[in-house]
């Protein structure tokens, strides 16, 4: 069974979506670990209240990002961490820390990829006048917000909608997508061949999974499966 390290910077919705699915079953993976370079990061209480082991260290204690990133992969060698899962992790990675975890780097990031890439997705597109916002979870490579998508999700934007309240429909979608993702990553169902992600049908453990339909009024690509 993998055991995951959650990366995170922020206010950690997505990692309680994920902590939720594997707790009850959803996600045969295991969340061994959660790193923060935000102590006072909303993640670092939720990991707290949860009882996830918790590394919290705020980067301006380490001389430059190789020696943060080499600390965190001690920390998530300790914890035996097989995979990595980002949700909302405001960093760039060094590519030491990318090669150690090669091919097992999931990344969460609020817009159609390619499109708006960076760290300010939702408000590119906004500002861009896109008609079709949304969120995709891709593997990560060495260049940011380019590595092979496994699923993406679109929505309209509303007329006048604003920032705030796009990210909070888009992260209603991401806390439906990145735990399916993560099931099919832990499932070992995704087979990346160059920039293409094959999705493997459910093993024979698995009864056939019937889908899901997509939120009203959003397209969701592969189909979520029956329970998320
Ligand atoms: C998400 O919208 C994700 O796409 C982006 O950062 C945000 C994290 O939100 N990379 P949360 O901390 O999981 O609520």
């Amino acid at each position: 069974m993998q055991r995951l390290a959650i990366l995170a910077s922020g206010t950690g919705s997505n990692f309680e979506a994920l902590l939720q699915a594997a707790t009850d079953g959803r996600i045969p993976a295991h969340i061994a670990l959660v790193l923060t370079n935000n102590p006072n990061a909303g993640v670092a209480h939720l990991a707290e209240k949860a009882g996830i082991p918790l590394w919290a260290r705020s980067h301006k204690d380490f001389s430059g990002r190789a020696e943060f990133d080499s600390a965190m992969l001690a920390a998530m060698e300790s914890a035996s961490v097989t995979a990595v899962v980002l949700a909302g992790y405001m960093r760039l990675l060094s590519p030491h820390f990318i090669r150690a975890y090669a091919g097992k780097i999931l990344n969460i990031h609020p817009s159609l990829l390619p499109a708006f890439a960076g760290g300010k997705g939702i408000a590119d597109s906004l500002d861009y006048g896109v008609r079709l916002a949304g969120c995709s979870v891709h593997f990560v490579t060495e260049e940011m917000d380019t590595g092979p998508i496994i699923i993406q999700a679109a929505l309209p934007v509303l007329p006048g909608e604003n920032t705030e309240a796009l990210h909070g429909r888009i992260r209603q979608l991401e806390h439906r997508i990145y735990p399916q993702a993560v099931h099919w990553f832990a499932r070992e169902r995704l087979l990346a061949q160059g920039r293409h992600v094959r999705l493997l049908p459910a093993g024979q453990d698995e009864s056939a999974v019937p889908a899901a339909p997509s939120p009203d009024g959003c397209l969701i690509n592969p189909p979520l499966e029956y329970g998320f």
